[in-house]
């Protein structure tokens, strides 16, 4: 059989690391936009987080015949009617992350519900074929205890059943629950029946 070639629609190269770390013990070859001299900027105006990571897919998908797999991910806090979803990039760009988080837990201050959800959607292109895939993990936002590991909303946000924040939590053990590693799982099914 052929061997299966992935182009990843991000110019963020540790994002096409993790998904060459996960794609190539199935056989699978992972490339970049580098790899592949495609240079796109794309307006990324989608209405949630499927959307968005399907316009990325699309963009891509244009110059190339090759599959094409995308993402987009982001915390959602019900009190706030999922802000900052979609923007967990654009908010308060240029900021620190402790300002972030900072910001976070004062429009909470006064809300009982501090629920909130991280998201990942992926999309998948196969010739004309579309294909979505998704993982989600449920938490609340709390204080951050220390500055810990991690990146983004991971000192803020501890999930469910869990005693320590993703930013207190070894990478590994993150993976294992997180919405990126949920969805990882989720691909790693989809190519295996391919
Ligand atoms: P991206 O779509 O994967 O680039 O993620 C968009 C933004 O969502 C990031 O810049 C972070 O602010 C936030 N985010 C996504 N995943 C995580 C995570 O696992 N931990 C913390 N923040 C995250």
């Amino acid at each position: 059989m052929e061997k299966i070639e992935v182009v990843i629609a991000s110019g963020n190269e540790h994002k096409v690391k993790e998904y060459r770390d996960i794609l190539e013990p199935l056989g699978i070859k992972v490339s970049s936009l580098k790899d592949e001299n495609i240079v796109l900027d794309v307006e990324e105006n989608g209405k949630d987080f499927a959307e968005n990571s399907m316009i990325k897919a699309r963009a891509v998908k244009r110059f190339t015949n090759k599959i094409v797999l995308a993402d987009d991910s982001g915390l959602c806090i019900n009190a706030l009617d999922g802000f900052p979803g979609i923007y967990s990039a654009r908010f308060m760009e240029g900021h620190p992350y402790e300002e972030k988080h900072l910001a976070i837990l004062e429009m909470l201050k006064d809300k009982e519900d501090k629920s909130a959800y991280f998201i990942c959607a992926m999309s998948i292109i196969i010739d004309g074929e579309e294909y979505k895939l998704q993982g989600r993990v449920d938490g609340k936002i709390v204080s951050p205890k220390s500055k810990g590991n991690g990146f983004g909303y991971d000192p803020i946000f501890l999930p469910s059943g869990e005693e320590l924040t993703f930013g207190e939590m070894d990478e590994e053990k993150k993976n294992k629950i997180s919405h990126r590693g949920r969805a990882s799982a989720e691909l790693i099914n989809f190519f295996s029946k391919l």
